[in-house]
């Protein structure tokens, strides 16, 4: 199955494809994860976005779409996979559709509120990427991952100001994505608002898993 998880920062996109992962049996492609890695490697792509993602805004078409097109060539992609954060262009996505066809668009959708409080309290592992919220997902061992035992962080980009850029530009230039997929009869909505377990429930009841 080939899923596209759309929605505003924090939402819980990663959150739920880490569960989707294991549902669905397809690998989990995050745009921001692979950036941050090519940033931790100091490459060139990860030296120009660096300035870009801790600020709050996009990364150019271009780059976003070489990346991920080169990672749709991989063979694990074949069965599908979960695209996390690609497209957040109407650009993208008619790009995407150049080079792979999906099979639904997760509208993974929380109101602001809760965007601040979900990314002000977010705690993410070093070493694996797993995330963790000081009040709704505690590790075990404070500021160590429950997963591999990694060293917790807070990401630059999960600032006030960051944040509210973020869904600034998510207003600006992903919002009419929901409309452009639903025109094509591809999105599926799902209520995030509530505990991960509840949304692993909602996300398994639109695609019609039981
Ligand atoms: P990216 O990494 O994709 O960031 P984002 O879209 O802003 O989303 P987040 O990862 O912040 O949130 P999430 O929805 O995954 O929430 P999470 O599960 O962590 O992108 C980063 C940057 O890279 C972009 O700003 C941009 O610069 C660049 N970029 C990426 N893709 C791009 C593209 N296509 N084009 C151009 N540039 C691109 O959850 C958040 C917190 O809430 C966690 O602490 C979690 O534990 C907690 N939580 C999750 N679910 C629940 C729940 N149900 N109840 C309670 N707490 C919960
Ligand atoms: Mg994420």
């Amino acid at each position: 199955m080939k899923l596209i998880f759309l929605g505003p920062p924090g939402a819980g996109k990663g959150t739920l494809a880490a569960q989707g992962v294991v549902i669905c049996k397809v690998p989990h492609i995050s745009t921001g994860a692979l950036f941050r890695s090519a940033i931790a490697a100091m490459s060139p792509v990860g030296c120009k976005v660096k300035p870009i993602i801790e600020g709050g805004g996009l990364v150019d078409d271009e780059t976003t779409i070489l990346l991920v097109k080169e990672r749709l060539a991989q063979q694990d992609t074949q069965r599908g996979y979960i695209l996390d954060g690609f497209p957040r262009t109407i650009f993208q996505a008619e790009a995407l559709a150049t080079f792979s066809a999906i099979d639904k668009v997760i509208n993974v959708d929380i109101p602001d509120a809760t965007v601040l409080e979900r990314l002000l309290g977010r705690r993410v592992c070093r070493n694996c990427g797993a995330n963790f919220h000081i009040t709704f997902h505690k590790p075990k061992q404070e500021h160590h991952c429950d997963v591999c035992g990694g060293e917790l962080f807070i990401r630059k980009d999960d600032q006030e100001g960051a944040i509210r850029k973020r869904l600034e530009v998510y207003r600006e230039q992903t919002l009419p994505l929901i409309a452009y997929y639903r025109k094509q009869g591809l999105l599926l909505d799902i209520d995030a608002r509530g505990p991960v377990d509840t949304v692993v429930a909602n996300f398994k009841k639109a695609l019609g898993i039981s």
